[in-house]
């Protein structure tokens, strides 16, 4: 039976859930339109001493939870809180009190995801998380549910806001890192903690999530290698440009014979590759499935209206599934036990800075030692001469990151080599 109010719970009034408000008031009447009843918010759950905003009804404020995940009329609880505590339990109360439940939080449906969908099986509720992935890109849903006739390949993306414009930033002003850091912080473009980001846990936990519906199999935070962006200096961007690639903080997961690999570090990728003008804080998807071949999803990863054009989209979902008492639940779709690759066994290529002393015979040494550890080189450059220091710079073909460490174990011992600059992955191109 079509109710004419669907009612929605919104626990948390921060910048996404301000957009979701803004979202369900602006478009009331095509919302009502696609739903067939109107969706209205009926309660919010905020901490005591919340100080109102302008623009939203702030009567509708509460702080006590018994009345909130008690209120017989609400009919989907939206977690907009973030974090493990008290997001976890606030949306297993929430369904054992028979509410529907949709949330924006990575870092739960990362490491807690498995036991969420099971506990909303359990009490016969829908959970949907499209926005704790890509914002306000639609990413989940096309993985479960449009793309499901694939076997999915690879999903690669830049998933991490921040980093992104920090390294856009930084490849068209040729500025340190830290200085774009400073900036954007003033600016609010970034975290006055920004460890998350700049680490790469923030897109660890979303490749998790990822990577776990596009191959069907529970994939641990745990089990991703992840590298931030806080070694790349102006000097490897220069010298990725000229060698005809762009730096960007991937995250990538293959499935290759049955094993899944997964990595978040900072990438060098051609210039024509599609990701590679993903410019600011956008961010984008590139998905291969073995029938529909490439696909990319492209937008705002974050921000208020973006984000919320997500959850909101997933309150509707419901909201018609609670209409037409149709049960188009897809829930848990982790339904396969997939190993995860050794990240020694990962194949790449490399970029390699070295800063050496200008004598014969350092090329040859540094050439012999990659030679006996089966790593092939593609090019090399050097920049300087007579100096007490030079910058070589080697490109690999592609090979495996245990040989690959191995040999720049023995390289930094060499008499010759003064230290090692940066290493860092190169994707694609004409690297074999
Ligand atoms: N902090 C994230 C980013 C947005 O910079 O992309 C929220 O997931």
């Amino acid at each position: 039976m079509v109710k004419s109010v669907i009612n929605v719970g919104i626990i948390g009034l921060g910048t996404v859930g301000t957009g979701v408000a803004q979202i369900l008031e602006r478009n009331q009447e095509q919302i009502a339109s696609r739903v067939g009843s109107k969706v209205e918010i009926k309660k919010i759950l905020e901490k005591p001493g919340y100080q109102p905003k302008a623009d939203i009804n702030n009567s509708l404020i509460i702080n006590d939870s018994e009345a909130f995940f008690n209120d017989p009329d609400i009919d989907i609880i939206v977690e907009l809180i973030g974090g493990l505590d008290p997001a976890n339990d606030f949306i297993l109360r929430a369904m054992k009190c028979g509410k529907h439940v949709v949330t924006a939080n990575k870092e739960l449906i990362a490491k807690n995801g498995q036991e969420i969908l099971k506990m909303a099986s359990a009490c016969q509720v829908d959970c949907m998380f499209e926005a704790s992935t890509g914002g306000g890109i639609p990413i989940i849903r096309p993985l479960k549910q449009c793309l499901a006739a694939n076997a999915i390949e690879e999903v690669m993306g830049i998933i991490n806001g921040t980093t992104n414009y920090i390294l856009s930033k930084m490849t068209q002003e040729g500025r340190e890192f830290n200085e774009i850091l400073k900036e954007a912080q003033e600016k609010g473009y970034a975290e006055a903690d920004p460890t998350s980001d700049v680490e790469g846990y923030d897109a660890a936990y979303k490749l998790a999530i990822l990577a776990s519906v596009a191959f069907n199999t529970r994939v641990k935070v745990d089990d991703i290698y992840f590298e931030g962006i806080t070694k790349i200096t102006p000097l490897d961007i220069e010298y990725a440009k000229n060698l005809g690639y762009t730096i960007k903080l991937l995250a990538i997961a293959k499935e290759i014979d049955g094993k899944i690999e997964l990595r978040v570090h900072p990438t060098m990728i051609p210039h024509e590759h599609p990701l590679s003008n993903v410019h600011d804080a956008f961010n984008a998807i590139f998905v291969n499935g073995n029938a529909v071949g490439d696909v990319m999803f492209y937008g705002a990863g974050a921000g208020s209206l973006p984000t919320g054009s997500a959850v909101v989209g997933d309150i509707i979902d419901i909201a018609r599934n609670i209409n037409y008492g149709c049960n188009t639940r897809v829930g848990c779709t982790c339904s396969m036990e997939k190993p995860v690759k050794n990240m020694g066994e990962v194949t790449s290529g490399y970029y390699i800075r070295f800063h050496v002393l200008d004598q014969p015979g350092v090329l040859a040494a540094i050439s012999g030692v990659f030679g006996q550890k089966n790593v092939s080189i593609y090019s090399v450059i050097q920049k300087g001469q007579g100096t007490s220091e030079v910058e070589l710079v080697f490109v690999t073909q592609v090979v495996k990151e245990k040989d690959l460490q191995a040999s720049l174990k023995e390289i930094e011992h060499l008499p010759e080599v003064k230290r090692i600059g940066n290493v860092i992955r190169v994707e694609g191109g004409k690297l074999s």
